[in-house]
Order: structure tokens, then sequence, then C-alpha cells
């Protein structure tokens, strides 16, 4: 379970808070979709989600564990808006085992089963793929990993319709296995896969149903 309790971010740059008292609980398997207009801080939570902010004040926690933004890094995957504009692996099995250089090629084949992708040959190169493809492949380079939870920034940003269903497919999919939390301006498709809503508007998150 993800729980999040008064999670404030207020960097001491910026005159009012960017999150604020931010309360939130996510069960495993479970999709929780965050909707709000552009400036709102969905990918700030996100950042923090990810370790990669230290936050104000507040509590992060996965169970009964309290995590700090170091524990973060390891229990959460972060796919980032336009993900494939930050590829620098040569090759498919150069971006999976980027960073982790000791993953075997069964988990690179799995993991690219769980995306869709085995049928790729693992010395493709990634700018060659579709742009549904580099959005799974993303994907792929985060749940290798496995981590106990996927945090997606605009997974469906800037694709056209008939891709962006066959990756809210692939995410009702992966929600099976496991627990994703996803922020969107636009909740178009993904409003019916989503277990859990809520919107955020400057920093505040409430609760939300489509
Ligand atoms: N490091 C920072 N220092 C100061 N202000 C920041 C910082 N990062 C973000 N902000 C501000 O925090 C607010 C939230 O930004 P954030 O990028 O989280 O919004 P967003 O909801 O993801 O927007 P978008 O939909 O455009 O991606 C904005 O007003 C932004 O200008
Ligand atoms: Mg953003």
């Amino acid at each position: 379970m993800l729980y999040l309790k008064d999670l404030t971010y207020h960097p001491p740059a910026t005159p009012t808070p960017i999150l604020k008292n931010v309360n939130l609980e996510l069960a495993p398997q479970e999709l929780g979709l965050i909707v709000g207009p552009s400036g709102s801080g969905k990918s700030t939570l996100l950042e923090l989600l990810a370790g990669l902010a230290e936050r104000t004040r507040g509590v992060i926690a996965w169970g009964e564990q309290e995590l700090d933004a170091y524990e973060l890094q390891y229990l959460a995957g972060l796919v980032f808006q336009f993900p494939e504009r930050h590829f620098c692996g040569g090759t498919i099995l150069e971006e999976l085992r980027l960073g982790h250089p000791e993953l075997g090629l069964e988990r690179v084949r799995a993991t690219l089963f769980e995306v869709g992708l085995d049928h790729l040959s693992l010395s493709t190169p990634p700018h060659v793929l579709s742009g549904g493809q580099q959005r799974r492949l993303a994907l792929a380079v985060q749940l290798i990993r496995q981590p106990n939870i996927l945090l997606l920034d605009e997974p469906t940003a800037g694709l056209d319709w008939s891709i962006r269903r066959q990756v809210v497919r692939l995410l009702e999919k992966l929600k099976e296995h496991w627990t994703l939390l996803i922020v969107t301006h636009d909740a178009e498709g993904l409003a019916k896969i989503s277990d859990r809503c809520w919107r955020i508007e400057t920093g505040t998150l409430t609760s939300h149903q489509f």
C-alpha cells in the first residue's frame, strides 16, 4: 500500500508551496489516476515519489515502512513525459541494461514480453521504433527493475488515437501485476481503467469520481 500523509513541498525559491498537504492511498495492483491542469504540481509530485526531490514535510510510506528519498529511488520507477527523448542506449538491450549490466537475458526477454515487444531483435536501435513501441520500451526500462510502484507522467501525451488506445490497453494489463500511479492533464481513455482518481489544482489533491 502506498500511503501519503500531509505531503508538502515548498522549495525556498517559491512564494507558496507547490504541493500542499497531499493525502493519498493506493493499494497493490491498483491504478491511481491524478488529473490536473498545467502547473498544478503533477510532475513535482512524481519527482517526490521517485526520490528525485526532498519533501518539505509529510510522510511517504509503503505499507508500514516510511521511506526517505534514497529508498524511494529503489521502490519507485518513474516514466517521464516523452520518455523516448531520454533514450541513450544504442540498442534495445543496452537501453534495458543501462545501469544494470548484470541483468540476464531471461529477465530482458520476460520484460519485453510483458510490454509486447518480444518479437523485436535486441539489437534494434530504440530510435527506429514507432512512437507506440518507444513508449512500451520506456515502460520496460522501469519494469525490468521490478519497482513496487510504477509512476507515469502523461503516458499518452503526443500519441495519435489508435496508438493511445494500445498504450491504455497495455497499462490496463500491467495493472494485473504492478501498482501504477498516473498523472495527466487529460483523463481520456485512462479514467475508465483507473481504480482511484484524484484532481490536483495548485498543489491541492482531492478525490474525484469520473
Ligand atoms: N524546482 C522548482 N522550483 C521552483 N518552482 C518549480 C520547480 N519545479 C516546478 N515548479 C513550479 O511548480 C508548479 C508545478 O509544476 P509541475 O511541473 O509539477 O506541474 P505539472 O502539473 O506537471 O504541469 P504540466 O502539466 O505542464 O506538466 C509550477 O508552477 C512550476 O512552475
Ligand atoms: Mg508535468
